[in-house]
């Protein structure tokens, strides 16, 4: 949430901003904005405040001879105080000009701070609680602080969890950070006479990849050639910088239209990678080296508990019920923004697997943080290696779909599922839990999934057509019984992210309890209806949905008559291991979310008010 940028070198600081920023806009596309030190020693801040398009409208007037400058900061904005606007764009600077910076995060104590610099003679023009972090650095300096102890002076003054970059004409030649809690990383890189800075590591690969991270309660200061890394004493900290082996992303949408259906069409080739080198097909083995290397085993566990946020959630209730399945280990998901301020019975022998596809998700890094000092050990399963929820884990698992840029969650989900369903067949067949017969059935359906994906991805055109009706609906119910409880939950998930219908996930068995009141011609379902023991209790469930006037897309791996009769619409996919269908079925879902979003003139990359990587609480 929020993205933050800075250059310091030998070289124009403008096309190093706006590439910069272009990297990182999937946290945030409200607004953005950079400050750039003139040869002069003024700042010069240039910013827009035009939803989804100011970071185009920035590289359109920003050129390096009208706005010259070897330093500069810059910050691509998700709201949260004060509206979208050009004045609430970011950098903020104090009333005189001489501080500026970029902050992710929120300031809780807003309003006393600002009645603080009131009285002592501030004026704001915007909205936002960032503009008093940088009245807060400038009444420092005007005390005689130089600009270092001034960004440090920020952890006596405000609360909440806060990063941020700041400038002063005081100091020209250095930027300094600051981390205070979680609200997204800072991380820094070294190369050829320039030093940079950002929330997300993707935005220094152009230029460097070796860098180091600045963590929760430490600053650091940024020039050219060298960076420094203190603790909130003072204290300098001995960090080297390291080669990190990240692939630097495509952020092109190729010959897609939008990121997130060339997302979609990247399932096969993600699920392909999650299990390469980890499943070996001819001689039976599961094998994750992170596990063996770590001291994790699943035999000091008598409870695991997942957790996550949003659709990694989803995948939590899916990995809930396979873990609890496959070891007969008791196995619960929980949402992380309420696990962290709940008080729950974990101790020493709960095994947190704790999933976020970004590794940076706010509630998600506090529910690790909560329950690491319960002596719980946790592993993450993340995307991006060396993020935030990897440094404070025991052990992290990468999902290994590549970097995803669209909001809404797909190929990640489904090599997040991809890698659990492995996950438990791992501890399964350490701990013997699992027959032969089993893992050889697993492993084989395992091995479909990339040729199933696109098989279903061939009926695209199908669900296009299905998505025109779908497009005309304002409500949506989506149901689903056991292992697709979670596949309903997300589809309808999907729905109102990108297409913004508003759509409901049940577990079909739920719907005689208060839900059944809703049906009736202004309420279609989509319904999921695997070929399993539940078959039986799910056509039931189409009947009294029928016969009370709901009209029904199943999507089904059944090739019966029967359901082809009941369903209105119907989506059929290939049939594949049940425990697995839910990735299948996964796959109609995002298509159908993606082609309403299409429909209705909406552009599922960037939804309103959302962001890819949601720092703050
Ligand atoms: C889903 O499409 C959303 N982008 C959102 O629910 C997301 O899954 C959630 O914010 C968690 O993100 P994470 O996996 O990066 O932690």
């Amino acid at each position: 949430m929020c993205g933050i940028y800075g250059y310091v070198g030998d070289q124009q600081a403008v096309d190093f901003l706006i590439d910069g920023l272009r990297r990182l806009e999937y946290r945030g596309y409200d607004s953005a904005g950079v400050a750039i030190m003139r040869p002069n020693r003024s700042i010069n801040v240039v910013k827009r405040g035009e939803h989804k398009s100011s970071i185009k409208l920035l590289s359109k007037i920003l050129t390096n001879s009208e706005n010259p400058g070897s330093l500069g900061i810059g910050h691509t904005r998700w709201a949260t105080h004060g509206g979208i606007s050009e004045v609430n764009a970011h950098p903020h600077t104090d009333p005189e000009n001489n501080v500026a910076i970029v902050h992710n995060g929120i300031v809780e104590n807003y309003l006393e701070i600002r009645s603080d610099l009131k009285s002592k003679g501030f004026n704001f023009v915007s909205e936002t609680d960032s503009e008093l972090i940088a009245c807060l650095i400038a009444h420092e300096i005007k005390q005689g602080k130089n600009l270092f102890e001034s960004v440090m002076n920020l952890k006596n003054c405000i609360r909440g969890n806060s990063s941020v970059i700041a400038v002063s004409v005081n100091n020209p030649k250095e930027i300094i950070g600051i981390r205070l809690g979680n609200a997204g990383g800072i991380v820094i890189g070294l190369e050829n006479n320039s030093g940079y800075v950002s929330s997300d590591v993707s935005a220094l690969l152009p230029n460097t990849n070796k860098i180091t991270y600045v963590e929760n309660g430490e600053l650091v200061r940024l020039s050219s050639s060298s960076y420094s890394i203190y603790d909130f004493s003072g204290k300098k900290i001995n960090r080297d910088l390291q080669k990190v082996e990240i692939d630097d992303y495509d952020i092109d949408k190729g010959n897609f239209k939008h990121h997130m259906i060339k997302e979609i069409y990247e399932q096969p080739h993600a699920i392909q990678s999650s299990f390469s080198g980890r499943v070996n097909f001819h001689s039976r083995v599961v094998d994750f080296e992170e596990l063996t290397e770590s001291t994790i085993n699943i035999k000091n566990f008598n409870r695991i508990v997942l957790t996550g946020m949003g659709t990694s959630l989803n995948a939590a209730i899916y990995g809930a019920q396979i873990f609890e399945k496959m070891l007969g280990v008791q196995s619960s998901a929980e949402n992380s923004s309420e696990l962290r301020y709940r008080d729950p019975v974990f101790d020493e022998k709960t095994l947190l697997i704790a999933i976020t596809q970004s590794g940076e998700t706010a509630d998600t890094l506090s529910a690790i943080g909560h329950f690491k000092k319960k002596s719980c050990s946790v592993i993450s399963v993340i995307e991006t290696l060396g993020t935030q929820a990897s440094r404070i884990s025991d052990c992290t698992i990468s999902i290994r779909a590549g970097k995803e840029v669209g909001v809404a969650a797909t190929k990640t989900l489904t090599s997040t599922m991809s890698t659990l369903f492995q996950l438990a067949l791992y501890f399964a067949s350490t701990h013997n839990k699992s027959s032969s017969e089993f893992l050889h059935n697993a492993l084989n359906d395992i091995s479909l999934l990339p040729s199933v994906i696109s098989k279903i991805l061939d009926s695209e055109g199908h669900i296009k057509r299905l998505a025109e009706n779908i497009s005309h609906s304002s409500n949506l119910l989506y149901l689903g019984r056991g292992i697709n409880i979670a596949t309903a939950l997300e589809g309808a998930l999907k729905m109102k992210e990108v297409a913004y219908i508003h759509a409901e996930g049940y577990a079909a068995g739920e719907m005689k309890h208060g839900v059944n009141a809703l049906l009736g011609s202004d309420m279609p379902t989509v319904m999921i209806v695997p070929d399993d023991h539940l078959y039986e209790k799910n056509l039931g469930t189409i009947n009294e949905v029928k016969a009370r006037g709901s009209r029904t897309l199943i999507i089904t791996d059944s090739e019966a008559e029967e359901i082809k009769e009941l369903a209105d619409d119907i989506i059929v996919v290939p049939r594949i291991n049940n425990e697995l269908s839910p990735i299948i079925f996964m796959i109609p879902l995002q298509l159908l979310a993606y082609h309403t979003a299409c429909q209705l003139g909406l552009d599922p990359d960037r939804p309103r008010n959302l962001a890819k990587t949601v720092t703050v609480e």
